[in-house]
């Protein structure tokens, strides 16, 4: 447990590093966070072992916060299986990484004038892979956990508070999508 807080600490302290400015460099922090999950990914996930197992559905765990500039981090759980539905952050920047398991990633890119959502493209994230985004209100995307057995852990590193987003979802007669907005429940802290 030692060991994996230590690892939580230094995720929580690259993130902290690394977004500052109106447009961090992602791509840098992907790459700082990717080797910290490479190098010590088996004492996290011993370390992070109760949220892999408690079976109490998708959960969001908050790592750390800071104000100015704001940066938020989690580490979420998802049950095998388990889909998001096509969803935005809020207009924040992002970056969303597996720590556990695999997750596909599905980006979608939302029209502001007609409010049609259209597919970009998909990626499929194995331990310490990450995908990104800056800060866009017309950016979405829909996260699955591609194993069928076991619950996936990735972390998200948000430009600030993540409270409400709007979950996305296509009408009845699919001619067209309606915005639900959403309240990111949390399930509660790790320490780092
Ligand atoms: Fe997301």
């Amino acid at each position: 447990m030692k060991h994996s807080m230590h690892t939580l600490k230094a995720l929580r302290d690259i993130a902290f590093d690394l977004g500052v400015g109106k447009h961090p460099d992602l791509a840098a922090m992907a790459r700082e966070l990717g080797r910290v999950v490479h190098r010590d990914g088996a004492a996290l996930n011993e370390g992070l072992k109760e949220l892999r197992t408690r079976e109490r559905g998708f959960e969001r765990w908050l790592l750390a916060t800071r104000g100015k500039p704001g940066v938020s981090i989690l580490v979420m759980a998802w049950p095998a299986n388990h889909a998001t539905p096509v969803h935005d952050h809020d207009g924040l920047w992002g970056l969303e990484m597996a720590v556990h398991g695999a997750l596909e990633v599905q980006a979608w890119s939302r029209d502001a004038a007609s409010g049609e959502l259209s597919l970009k493209g998909q990626d499929w994230l194995g331990p310490g892979d990450a995908t990104w985004f800056d800060a866009d209100a017309g950016y979405a995307h829909r996260c699955r956990n591609l194993s069928r057995h076991d619950t996936a852990l990735t972390l998200h590193v948000y430009g600030g508070d993540l409270a409400k987003y709007l979950a996305y979802e296509r009408s009845a007669e699919g001619d067209q999508w309606l915005a639900r907005p959403q309240r990111a429940a949390i399930t509660g802290r790790l320490s780092a």
